[in-house]
């Protein structure tokens, strides 16, 4: 039986809990088969073997801080063969680097590719699936969006056949965990971010995610993948959550209301700002949840609500995107 050879660039918190998934060897030949890791990499060194051992390379990282062998992920692609890039080095909005250059690579090489980075796919989504599909490979992102919540595959394989009208919710954690902690607990804003960072939900640099960069950055995905949209970052209208105060909550709670980040995108308009939102709409959620009320022609409405943030809550996208790829192969 053929043996899958998987390479895992990026070892952050994506990174490692793919791979403590990954050491359930029975969980995941039941989706792809036979499977081994052969290259690891994170931004300071890498492990490459024919099978590495996962436990002792998560120890590894744990106990040294990065991997041993001094060869970049540029080149790995270049020396190693493998059959799929798990792609989990993180987000940079405005060049999509270090990851556009990665994913253009494996394409190109003929490896399908995973990723959970948001950059490539914003700043060159659509010349990232022409070079998939040229090479005749895939490139699966369910992991840039909402974390554990699925959305682009259900929108893409369940709904299909849908014009998909508008797409409004939460996409990001941070900001759910601080508006929800604030509405009610009543605390000010710089107090509940400072926990928020203490849980390590936010990003490195947590602009991306109270400025509402992290939302907008996931819409333009949305819109680009899922509504057959051309746009970029600059086409979303953005304002983060960093000027709510304790008594705006107090006002919107009065008349029966709380306040969310939203980020909405339609035929005419991408937005990501703060709204109120009645106390018994769905969207009315609290801690690092996400969620989504999708619009579309057949199916009308429906509501996908999940775990927006985490390693291992991220790490189950990157895998239920590696069952995607090979599960026509595993069912023959
Ligand atoms: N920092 C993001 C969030 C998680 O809080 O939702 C990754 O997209």
């Amino acid at each position: 039986m053929y043996m899958i050879k998987l390479a895992i660039f990026g070892f952050g918190a994506v990174g490692r809990g793919v791979a403590k998934i990954l050491i359930d060897k029975e969980r995941i030949r039941r989706l792809i088969g036979e499977y081994t890791v052969v290259a690891i990499a994170d931004s300071k060194g890498a492990i490459i073997s024919d099978s590495i051992d996962l436990k002792k390379a998560l120890e590894i990282k744990n106990k040294e801080g990065s991997l041993p062998e001094r060869l970049t992920v540029d080149e790995i692609i270049d020396s190693v063969d493998f059959d799929v890039a798990l792609e989990l080095t993180p987000t940079n909005i405005k060049t999509g680097e270090p990851g556009l250059t990665h994913i253009k690579k494996c394409l190109k090489k003929g490896c399908h590719v995973v990723t959970s980075n948001k950059g490539p796919l914003v700043v060159a989504y659509k010349e990232l699936m022409k070079l998939a599909e040229k090479n005749n490979v895939k490139l699966m992102f369910e992991a840039t969006v909402g974390g554990a919540m699925p959305v682009i595959k259900l929108i893409k394989r369940d709904l299909a056949g849908n014009n998909i009208i508008s797409i409004k919710g939460i996409l990001n954690g941070t900001c759910n965990y601080i508006l929800s902690k604030m509405e009610k607990e009543k605390l000010p804003y710089d107090v509940v971010l400072s926990e928020a960072k203490e849980l390590g939900i936010a990003e490195a640099n947590e602009s991306y995610d109270v400025e509402g960069i992290d939302s907008a950055a996931k819409l333009v995905i949305l819109a680009n993948a899922l509504m057959n949209m051309d746009v970029k970052f600059d086409d979303v209208e953005i304002v983060g959550i960093t000027k709510i105060t304790p008594e705006a909550f107090e006002i919107a709670m009065e008349k029966g209301y709380t306040i969310r980040l939203i980020a909405e995108v339609n035929e005419q308009t991408l937005k990501v700002g703060p709204r109120l939102v009645s106390l018994n709409n769905p969207l009315c959620i609290h801690g690092t949840l996400n969620a989504v009320l999708i619009k579309t022609d057949l199916a009308k409405e429906v509501f996908v609500i999940g775990r927006g943030a985490g390693s291992i809550e991220t790490a189950s996208a990157v895998i239920s995107d590696l069952a995607e790829i090979y599960s026509c192969e595993v069912n023959k």
